[in-house]
């Protein structure tokens, strides 16, 4: 009898090759406290660290070495990375190198961050109950403004003009649009009942060209899914129900701008930046994962950085690899961390960087 095709990386005891990439600032503190708690689920894991940033560019002008993106995808199952960002580093050249780099040149066209309160305590919003804030945002990851095309002319005079053009493809809203799609339809709500609404977000009244595209493709695509409702919203309404009336949300998907902002604003809803979580997906291929917070310098080198984001981000990253069991021991830890209040200052706990993760750590553990 023929014998089924195991995918490798669904094969219960190989082991993950995880590259981890720390980067600048708090990065480098949060980074090791994820590692502890994947460490901790006892998962098949083979990591290898990489000082890529900026220290390293301030010694010797590098970035990613001549082959960096193609070792990434031959050699690594998935990316774990910290952020990059350093005042020393005016332009961030080093950023926009490796975190940019890894998104377009290695064609990350998903980038999927959840939103999910886990404790009233943690929202802004009065009365919120864990549950209630529970939706994803499907952000374009690979165009858009953040191509970075256009230029200057007549720089440094009174007629000065900058272009910043926007890119959309057609097979990239696509993508990303029926990635939207297939999220709804293959994963649930925390409280295990199914996603089933699609919101696409644009500004199609002012940017009519991009818009229009969208419009179009949304539409034609969400033919295929007559099971998915749907729905659209402009980017400065959907900001303001996200403040007064986040509950109605479920999965949301957008442009890279617009994506980059809103998730912004919905991390704060579930307790700020240090408790948000993304991974930068293109199915089948080799994936990067990696909190929604910056390097955030001021804070760096005191142990006061919220891990929980970069926490949560592994356990996105184990899921996706195929340990949904250790990932599920993460997120009940963190739970229990929030209730516990083992939490960092932003939080509205007292514990430092590296006490928490421990804590989540040991408690993983158990
Ligand atoms: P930031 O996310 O680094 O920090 C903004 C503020 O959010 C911080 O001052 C802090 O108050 C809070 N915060 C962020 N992460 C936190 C955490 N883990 N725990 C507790 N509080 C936290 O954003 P920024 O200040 O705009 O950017 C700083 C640098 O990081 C810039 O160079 C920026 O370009 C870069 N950046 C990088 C990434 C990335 O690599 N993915 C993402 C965003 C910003
Ligand atoms: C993020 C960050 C990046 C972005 C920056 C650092 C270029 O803000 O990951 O959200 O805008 O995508
Ligand atoms: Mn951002």
């Amino acid at each position: 009898m023929k014998r089924a095709r195991v995918l490798p990386y669904l094969a219960v005891s190989r082991k993950r090759r995880i590259a981890v990439i720390p980067g600048d600032g708090i990065g480098r503190e949060v980074i090791p406290q994820a590692v502890g708690v994947i460490e901790a689920t006892g998962a098949p894991l083979e990591l290898t660290h990489f000082g890529w940033g900026a220290e390293q560019y301030l010694k010797d002008g590098t970035t990613v070495p001549e082959d960096g993106f193609a070792m990434l995808g031959r050699d690594f199952d998935a990316i774990l990375v910290g952020a990059f960002g350093d005042p020393r580093v005016p332009s961030n050249i080093h950023a926009k190198q490796i975190l940019l780099g890894m998104r377009f040149k290695m064609d990350l066209y998903a980038n999927v961050r959840p939103v999910r309160l886990l404790d009233s305590s943690l929202c802004p919003l009065k009365a919120m109950q864990p549950g209630d804030i529970d939706f994803v945002v499907i952000r374009e990851n690979t165009e858009g403004v953040y191509g970075d095309l256009g230029g200057v002319f007549k720089q440094g005079t009174p007629d000065e003009v900058a272009i910043q053009e926007d890119i959309n493809t057609r097979t990239g809203v696509e993508r990303v649009i029926r990635y939207a799609f297939e999220y709804a339809k293959n994963n649930k709500k925390q409280d295990g009942k199914p996603r089933k609404r699609v919101l696409m977000c644009d500004k199609s009244n002012a940017m009519t060209h991009a818009g229009g595209l969208w419009q179009r493709v949304f539409k034609a695509v969400s033919r295929e899914y007559p099971e998915i409702e749907t729905s659209h919203m402009y980017v400065d309404a959907l900001c303001v129900q996200m403040v007064r009336d986040p509950l109605d949300f479920d999965v949301i998907v957008t442009n890279n701008m617009f994506g980059d902002i809103i998730t912004d604003l919905a991390a704060g809803l579930e307790g700020g930046l240090g408790m948000a979580a993304s991974g930068n997906i293109h199915p089948g291929k080799t994936s990067m994962f990696e909190p929604v917070h910056g390097s955030a310098p001021t804070m760096a080198g005191k142990n006061l950085a919220n891990p929980i984001g970069a926490i949560l981000t592994s356990a996105l990253m184990l899921t996706h690899l195929g340990l949904a069991a250790e990932a599920e021991k993460i997120e009940n830890a963190v739970l229990k961390a929030v209730h516990q209040k083992k939490i960092t200052p932003d939080v509205g706990g007292n514990l430092g960087t590296n006490e928490c993760g421990e804590w989540i750590a040991k408690t993983v553990g158990h």
